[in-house]
């Protein structure tokens, strides 16, 4: 590869694994206020398979070819001129293409924009630069996972010292960091997984874990305050008999019903919140100085994206997926 050129993920079509193809594309220039970011690691979340499916076409809608990738940890190769926060060799994760509702749709499909490249381009706001003690690996386990638990629990959910949380797939990538952070703030976490992850969630401090697939966990879970749903359907309709008058269900994976939520007396949400600059650099102390860990399901090299993809589209495993691009 060249200077002016890099290794990236394409998707020419919407479609299985097979349609995520490994191609030398154009490496990316930064505009004025844009970073140019060395990838490291890229993150691998749920909503990637759901849009090289084509399910996510109405809100989501791509240009074909795209490249995949929303989120990322890496060093900054060069700067803009209007930059003035970072410099060159910096660490920093975050969003490598702002969010489609903030930047629009040319934006975001901006061949060489997105994480699944060598390189990458993002708006200097969109980055937090690593405290130190946080790796690299770790930071990229940051975005749609450890902010998302956050918004749910906090923002959405109101979580109070004191209170019970029962958190569904408390396992994953958002789960495992809503245990720890409910934990954190004061709370009793009730968590639910598979027989295999029981004692994970446990070592991350649930004060009780429901085995999903031997017991039903409306069966044993009464009155709690809030419940953080990563799973939906079924999941979240039993979910609403198990909260008390006037708790709240935060939703992540669909808009939940109102009229069942108004039938049992709480408030549903759906969690779409951003969380705020001062949000991620919270969160990233965190776990820089140890309160809160990550843990990493397995790493595949940027060629076996597609595999990745494979695993995370399984919906089963421990922490989250990642990909090693360069170092
Ligand atoms: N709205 C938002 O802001 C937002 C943000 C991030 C994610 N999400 C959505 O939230 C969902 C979860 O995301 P994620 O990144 O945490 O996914 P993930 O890492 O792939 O989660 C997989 C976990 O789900 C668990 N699981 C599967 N079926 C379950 C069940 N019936 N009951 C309890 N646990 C179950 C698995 O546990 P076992 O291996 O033990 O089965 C596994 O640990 C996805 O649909 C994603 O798109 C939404």
């Amino acid at each position: 590869m060249s200077e002016s050129t890099m290794q990236a993920i394409l998707v020419h079509e919407y479609g299985g694994p097979e349609v995520m193809k490994l191609e030398g594309v154009d490496r990316p220039s930064p505009s004025a206020d844009e970073v140019l970011v060395k990838i490291r690691y890229a993150t691998v979340i749920p909503l990637d398979w759901k849009i090289r499916n084509g399910w996510m076409q109405n809100v989501f809608p791509q240009t074909l070819p795209y490249m995949p990738g929303f989120y990322a940890s890496g060093v900054i190769e060069a700067i803009g001129p209007e930059v003035t926060e970072f410099t060159v060799g910096d660490r920093v994760f975050g969003m490598i293409v702002g969010a489609y509702a903030e930047y629009g749709i040319a934006k975001v499909n901006k061949l060489a924009n997105m994480s699944n490249a060598e390189f990458a381009v993002a708006p200097m706001d969109k980055l937090v630069k690593l405290p130190d003690g946080l790796s690299d690996e770790d930071a990229a386990t940051i975005r749609a996972g450890a902010d998302t638990a956050w918004k749910a629990l906090f923002t959405e959910g109101e979580l109070e010292a004191g209170q019970t949380v029962l958190i569904h797939a408390a396992a994953g990538g958002v789960g495992q960091f809503a245990v720890q952070l409910a934990k954190w703030k004061g709370a009793k976490v009730i968590g639910t997984a598979s027989t295999a992850n029981l004692d994970f969630v446990k070592s991350l401090g649930a004060d009780q874990v429901i085995d999903y697939t031997t017991t039903a966990f409306e069966e044993v879970v009464h009155d709690v305050d809030l419940v953080v749903d990563a799973v939906g359907g079924d999941t979240e309709t039993r979910s609403m008999a198990v909260l008390k008058q006037g708790g709240i269900l935060v939703a992540l994976t669909q808009p939940p019903s109102q009229e069942n939520a108004q039938k049992h007396g709480i408030t549903a949400k759906f969690n779409t919140k951003f969380p705020t600059y001062a949000d991620l650099q919270t969160i990233a102390q965190l776990m820089a100085d140890g309160t809160i860990q990550a843990e990493i399901d397995s790493i595949f090299p940027l060629s076996q994206t597609n595999k990745a993809l494979e695993k995370s589209e399984s919906k089963h495993g421990r922490g989250r997926i990642l990909l090693r691009i360069g170092s």
